[in-house]
């Protein structure tokens, strides 16, 4: 069948329309919700047209629609406003359409042109334990790389940790101090502890950081015995991230690690080039790259380091030796930087750095998906009650806590194991959630009682919504899952609808790195399947409307489980 999605096959069909009658417009097609009276798409490219030709819009809207080809797929084309094409879609079409997506393994989604798309997310800091600062980028970066995944893109994962630089000096030449007093493992158990202490050491003691200082350069020179210890320390603290990934059940592996470590042979080779291209230059002893298109304050262009005065090299200079290996080894079309807003100068500096020298060639996307900052319910930024850090770990115990408190309450008698598989699914799905429906780029205020809450656009809402769904299989007691889905009534026209755009909501959230998108989407989905289950009985109709009512359901059931597995939140049968 068709290897478009809705929009773009309306798209199309409204395109060629405007080039029959000579115009060439966008047709910009847009998805219309909750006013019926404008059909459920509508066209708005008309207009647009009209006024480069100096035309009445409502006249070509009437010339268009005249060409306008939608045999079998609309029930009805009517022109609005100054010259708005809505579109209403025919219910057999709709009905297809479901069953297609019913009979395909992946509901019908049809798959793009494939891109290898990069994706950095998570890149903690290794020197110290995660904290609540990491959880967004895991977070919405595991979201991106399953819905990218999905839909047909080849996603490399990659973790830049942070596991370069001074700290690690200091760090290690305390990891020796402790093994030599035998109690490294115990030191390491608890690595905020651990850095704490490491960097009191530093500050009292002169001989200390004289040591640690010697490290860093013993470290930098290949030694031998240093790298042993700064490894086993990097083991600790990786396995500490890796213990928050089990526990968000997010994807990724030790495979995806790539720390800031590895890019530091190229990182003079970076220097050098950028030299002999003449964008590099001495300023104040440093090594710097001036971009006129940023200019600061006093109108002067900006200038971004690439080596510092005593030849240390930064952040800045690894994530260009960064772009270099994922243009070069990993044959990127598309980059995807899943990092806190707060480093949006850098990273357009870093582009257009990239830019000027080659390494990035044009047909190479690089994209900066920032975000903005988690609030405590104060509004201020999220910390402890004595105003600590919080950890991840912590975080995310207290919700599987919180969780199971709430299913205790609500099924006093289910067995204690079963309640521990809600919880977590609950707990965890809660707190993903949460920060997933709302449009990344603002700051959010983090809520146990609104993301933890049945009501509104939450997990629990949404998980219920398919327990429901889960429980009228179980009591259909049998059904036929080949059976017609025909659509009589408008709230099945509807729910229809809503399954037939899930390809589209899935094409933009990997367009515009958006998984808020997918989540109104689902919330909406639910919402529909509401309206439907309540003006259409399921299990106490009869015959062919019964059995094409349950395949509904059964494509709902499905589309929330995938939509939801997509944001990285697991279903249950039931809870
Ligand atoms: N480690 C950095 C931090 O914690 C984030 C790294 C993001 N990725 C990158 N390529 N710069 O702020």
């Amino acid at each position: 069948m068709t290897q478009q999605t809705l929009i773009e096959l309306l798209d199309s069909r409204v395109s060629a329309a405007l080039a029959a009658v000579g115009c060439e417009g966008a047709p910009a097609v847009v998805q219309v919700s909750g006013r019926p009276e404008y059909g459920d798409y509508q066209a708005n490219g008309v207009m647009g047209a009209a006024k480069a030709r100096k035309m009445n819009p409502r006249q070509l809207a009437t010339e268009v629609v005249a060409k306008l080809n939608l045999e079998g797929i609309a029930s009805k084309i009517e022109i609005a406003g100054p010259g708005f094409i809505n579109i209403t879609l025919a219910p057999a079409y709709l009905a297809a359409q479901v069953q297609h997506a019913l009979a395909d393994s992946r509901l019908g989604v049809p798959q793009p042109a494939m891109q290898r798309v990069v994706v950095d997310y998570s890149s903690p800091n290794l020197a110290k334990e995660m904290h609540v600062g990491h959880l967004r980028s895991t977070i919405i970066g595991d979201a991106l790389a399953r819905v990218l995944r999905f839909v047909g893109h080849d996603v490399i994962a990659q973790n830049h940790v942070g596991d370069w630089g001074t700290q690690f000096g200091m760090l290690t030449a305390f990891l020796i101090e402790a093994e030599q007093g035998g109690d490294s493992h115990v030191a390491l158990a608890d690595l905020e502890d651990f850095y704490r202490r490491a960097k009191q050491r530093f500050d009292e003691d002169e001989a200390f950081a004289t040591r640690a200082r010697e490290y860093v350069v013993k470290l930098q020179g290949g030694d031998a015995q240093v790298n042993v210890l700064w490894q086993k320390f990097l083991d600790v603290s990786l396995h500490h991230c890796e213990a928050v990934y089990e526990k968000l059940g997010v994807g990724l592996k030790r495979e995806d690690v790539r720390g800031e470590s590895a890019y530091n042979p190229d990182l003079a080779v970076v220097v050098k080039n950028l030299q002999a291209q003449g964008l590099a230059v001495e300023s104040e002893g440093a090594q710097v790259v001036f971009l006129d298109e940023f200019k600061n304050k006093e109108g002067q262009a900006q200038a971004y380091i690439v080596q510092k005065q005593d030849g240390g090299y930064l952040y800045s200079t690894t994530d260009l030796a960064a772009v270099r290996y994922r243009v070069a080894t990993l044959k990127a079309d598309r980059v995807l930087y899943v990092v806190d807003a707060r480093q949006s100068l850098h990273f357009q500096q870093m582009f257009s750095v990239s830019r000027k020298a080659g390494y990035a060639p044009a047909t190479l996307s690089l994209e900066h998906v920032g975000f903005g900052v988690m609030l405590g319910e104060d509004g201020k930024p999220f910390k402890t009650r004595s105003g600590g850090t919080v950890k991840l770990a912590e975080l995310l115990a207290e919700a599987e806590l919180r969780a199971h408190a709430l299913v205790s309450e609500k099924n006093p008698d289910m067995p204690e194991v079963e309640r521990r598989v809600i919880a977590r699914a609950v707990g965890i799905g809660a707190v993903k959630y949460a920060d997933l429906s709302k449009n990344r780029n603002s700051d959010y205020v983090f809520s146990w009682d609104s993301m933890l809450s049945f009501e509104g656009n939450t997990a629990p809402y949404l998980q219920y919504a398919y327990t429901r769904i889960a429980s009228v299989f179980r009591r259909a007691e049998g059904f036929d899952a080949t059976a017609p889905v025909v659509l009589g009534e408008e709230a099945e026209r509807q729910l229809a609808l809503a399954l037939a755009r899930f390809a589209d909501a899935l094409q933009s959230v990997a367009r515009e790195t958006m998984p808020h998108f997918l989540c109104a989407y689902l919330y909406e989905l639910a919402g529909q399947f509401m309206r439907f289950y309540e003006a259409c009985p399921v299990l106490k109709s009869e015959g062919a409307v019964r059995a094409s009512r349950l395949r509904l359901c059964e494509l709902t059931a499905r589309t929330l489980k995938t939509g939801l597995g997509l944001l990285g939140i697991e279903v249950l049968e039931q809870m």
